[in-house]
């Protein structure tokens, strides 16, 4: 799969832009400022129906404009798929499939599966548990689209369970009939939400220490693990959260569940978020997203689009030429990668096997070179 043809209008600091691509190896250079992380961004948009920085549409208009167009068209299985996405200030977003308008969101995500990397991930292993859940989040939601549905009651049933715990605490202070309702339903919930993070680290923590060795040369030994906050069956979320009722009422939130789940990656048995050096927490990062990209592969049957975003940054030459090999193999598909610095990018670009084609970012204009 990948993308043949992008058009942009008022889209971040795009006013206007129709750019023609190829399978294989994209470099894009450009100093700061240009909009090589937004021309990222919008292909992610259009695989994903959003923007991975989780901005509001609004702030994806061009400044002082009142709508955004972004249209690609895409080839998968040798067929054309165009995919055209447009917002106007205080309306609404109108996504169109070929000429249909997507409804549902949660049953168009994943069949353009699609990996991104930006320095910005250097928040999944520095924040709190949250990012790493949206990162669980956002590969299984490719691939189960009852999983997305489900984590969207879930959050929504946790949402009023929370309102309903503060009722309880101004009011009787015991579990009520409603209560019992939401416990009912998350529990059924947290199971199959459960089992999905399961399988899915479970499939990426081979594929994680792998990665990580071949980009470290085999020099730090790894793991990841999936942490979840409470596990069992129905019965048995059920009982945890009974168990935690007390609590729950005195802070007038849901202390425990399946929205407490995290990940941990290790270093010589040592938490990475603790130990870790600027690069090992680069490459951490990109293990994890590289073996995203291997299990998205695998359970779309697809080769999803990378992103890759300022990636040289922060790493020694062995690593970068490292993951340089990795992603020459043609195990991957199309890949976007940029860069702020031209002959850095340019002396790597002999050792690469895949085909490959330079432009440079330039005040929201591109221009292809040789
Ligand atoms: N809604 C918007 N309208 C117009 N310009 C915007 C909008 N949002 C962001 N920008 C501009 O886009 C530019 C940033 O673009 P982008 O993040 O893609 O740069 P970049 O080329 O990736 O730079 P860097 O090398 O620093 O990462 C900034 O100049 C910013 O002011
Ligand atoms: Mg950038």
């Amino acid at each position: 799969m990948f993308l043949k043809h992008l058009q942009l209008i008022r889209f971040k600091n795009y006013e206007s832009l129709e750019i023609d691509f190829a399978e294989g190896i994209h470099i894009l250079t450009g100093n700061n400022g240009q909009g090589k992380t937004n021309l990222l961004d919008a292909i992610y948009l259009l695989c994903m129906t959003k923007s991975y920085f989780q901005y509001s549409e609004k702030n994806l208009i061009l400044f002082g404009n009142d709508f955004f167009r972004v249209k690609g068209t895409f080839i998968k299985n040798n067929q054309p798929m165009v995919i055209d996405c447009k917002y106007r200030l205080h309306g609404t977003k109108s996504f169109v499939k070929d000429d249909k308008e997507v409804k549902k969101y949660a049953s168009f995500i994943g069949t353009l599966p699609v990996v991104m990397i930006t320095p910005a991930d250097i928040q999944l292993i520095e924040e709190g548990s949250e990012e790493r859940r949206r990162f669980l989040d956002m590969s299984i939601c490719q691939v189960e689209n009852t999983y997305t549905e489900n984590l969207n009651k879930y959050n929504k049933l946790l949402r009023q369970r929370n309102s309903h715990l503060k009722t309880i605490s101004n009011q009787s202070g015991k579990k009520d009939e409603l209560l019992e309702f939401y416990d009912d339903e998350m529990a059924r919930l947290s199971v199959m939400i459960l089992f999905s993070r399961q399988k899915f680290t479970d499939e990426m923590s081979g594929q994680y220490k792998e990665l990580y060795g071949i980009l470290s040369s085999g020099m730090e030994r790894v793991k990841m693990e999936y942490r979840p906050d409470c596990i069992g069956d129905v019965k048995e979320f059920k009982e945890m959260f009974t168990r935690n009722l007390q609590k729950d009422i005195l802070l007038e939130r849901t202390t425990h569940g399946i929205h407490r789940d995290d990940i941990e990656f290790y270093i010589e048995d040592m938490p990475v978020k603790r130990v870790g050096s600027q690069g090992q927490i680069k490459s951490t990062i990109f293990a994890a997203k590289l073996s995203q990209y291997q299990w998205l592969k695998k359970f779309t049957s697809t080769l999803p689009i990378l992103l890759l975003d300022d990636i040289f940054d922060k790493l020694d030459h062995n690593r970068v030429t490292n993951l340089l090999k990795i992603i020459d193999s043609n195990i991957y598909g199309q890949i976007f990668i940029t860069d702020t610095y031209k002959e850095r990018i340019r002396s790597i670009l002999p050792e690469l096997n895949k085909s490959f084609k330079c432009f440079t970012i330039q005040q929201g204009q591109i221009d292809k070179y040789e």
